[in-house]
């Protein structure tokens, strides 16, 4: 993700569905154990022996980390030399990582895609070659092609798949600000604010960059159409969140401010326009950005997050550890079933949004102290 200030502030610190936590109330507090609560982990969803097109997910490399970079080198070449990856943004932040780990990932698997995430564009340590994070994107892409990492939408044994680029605004976020509270501003937290360089015309402050972003998919659009008259199974990804209900409420994060940095309208419009306002039992897309599993249809369409994340996060269990990764999200025509346990998307299986409630939870509450 993109936060500094506050270490570990995506990773939540406890089991959400913990019997002693009502986490639209906070009466319990002195109940509630500033400690981890052991986490089961989650199983891979593969079948190994039938034939067919398997297709895998994940996102949030983040391979400048050593132990990551160990991760990808990892993976079996012998399991996946048929299957596919799609890979859901933020490889690396320099270009040679960038470079090594796709070079790694195309070895291992027959075909890979890939979008952008936010850190792939940071031109704090890149030779100065990039003059800006466009530059810099298109070095990517570039990249990409050479290598043979696909950035276009396909259709493989009748699967259409189709990579969304994306970039978050601030409006998307439409619920209720957690106040009465010094919670440093985006501009602080936020290390995109300062490690993507933008030409004239482009900022964060309003649309335009997600605007600029999403219009970059229009280039596609003949494929597209292409995909939804010839494909009834059709899996979508991209970086960012399309919906905002794909993150908890701000009370539960420790960056309170963080869904106003984490999606896109114009990526929802989008899908839709892909999968059908209703969505369909074949719609699948698949983000990253949070670092929080995920698994939840809303609307008919079915959005699945799959994040390797940062080191410390996985020895934290935030993700329930990472032997089930990459995800098999579809085989042989058939998706995987839904991703268990997949915890802050479990807890909102069962309990409904109440975002006009902004009590700070006790674990968020410590780090911040009130405004006189
Ligand atoms: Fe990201």
């Amino acid at each position: 993700m993109v936060l500094c200030l506050v270490p570990h502030f995506l990773s939540l610190p406890r089991h959400p569905h913990s019997k002693h936590l009502d986490c639209r109330n906070y009466p319990h507090r002195t109940v509630v154990k500033p400690v981890c609560v052991f986490r089961p982990p989650i199983l891979a969803a593969t079948r190994e022996e039938a034939a067919g097109l398997r297709v895998f997910v994940v996102s949030d490399l983040h391979t400048d980390y050593s132990e990551n970079m160990t991760w990808v080198r990892g993976l079996s070449r012998e399991r996946h030399r048929n299957d596919v990856l799609l890979v859901a943004g933020d490889v690396a932040e320099t270009y040679n990582n960038f470079v090594l780990t796709m070079s790694l990932l195309k070895d291992t698997f027959e075909h890979v895609f890939y979008v952008p995430g936010n850190h792939d564009l940071w031109c704090r340590h890149d030779d100065h070659s990039c003059f800006d994070s466009l530059q810099k994107l298109e070095k990517l892409l570039d990249a990409c092609q050479r290598i043979g990492v696909e950035t276009k939408p396909v259709i493989l044994d009748g699967l259409g798949i189709i990579p969304l680029i994306s970039w978050y605004h601030e409006s998307f976020d439409r619920e209720m600000d957690v106040t009465g509270f010094h919670i440093p501003p985006l501009e602080m937290a936020c290390k995109d604010f300062h490690a993507c360089k933008w030409p004239d015309g482009l900022t964060n402050d309003e649309n335009s960059l997600a605007l600029y972003f999403d219009a970059m998919n229009d280039k596609n659009k003949g494929l597209v159409k292409e995909i939804k008259s010839v494909c009834s199974q059709i899996i979508s990804f991209s970086h960012f969140l399309p919906r905002q209900e794909l993150c908890p409420e701000k009370r539960m994060l420790f960056y309170p401010k963080l869904p106003k940095i984490i999606g896109s309208d114009f990526l929802e419009s989008r899908i839709r326009s892909i999968h059908g306002t209703k969505g369909s039992v074949s719609a699948c897309h698949v983000f990253g950005h949070t670092h929080f599993c995920w698994d939840a249809l809303l609307d008919g369409i079915r959005y699945v997050q799959a994040p390797l994340a940062y080191p410390r996060e996985r020895k934290r269990r935030m993700n329930g550890g990472e032997d089930w990764l990459p995800f098999c999200i579809y085989h042989a025509g058939t998706f995987a079933e839904r991703l268990s346990p997949c915890y802050w998307c479990d807890y909102y299986a069962k309990n409904p949004r109440t975002p006009d409630f902004t009590q700070l939870a006790p674990w968020v509450a410590r780090f911040y102290s009130r405004l006189p």
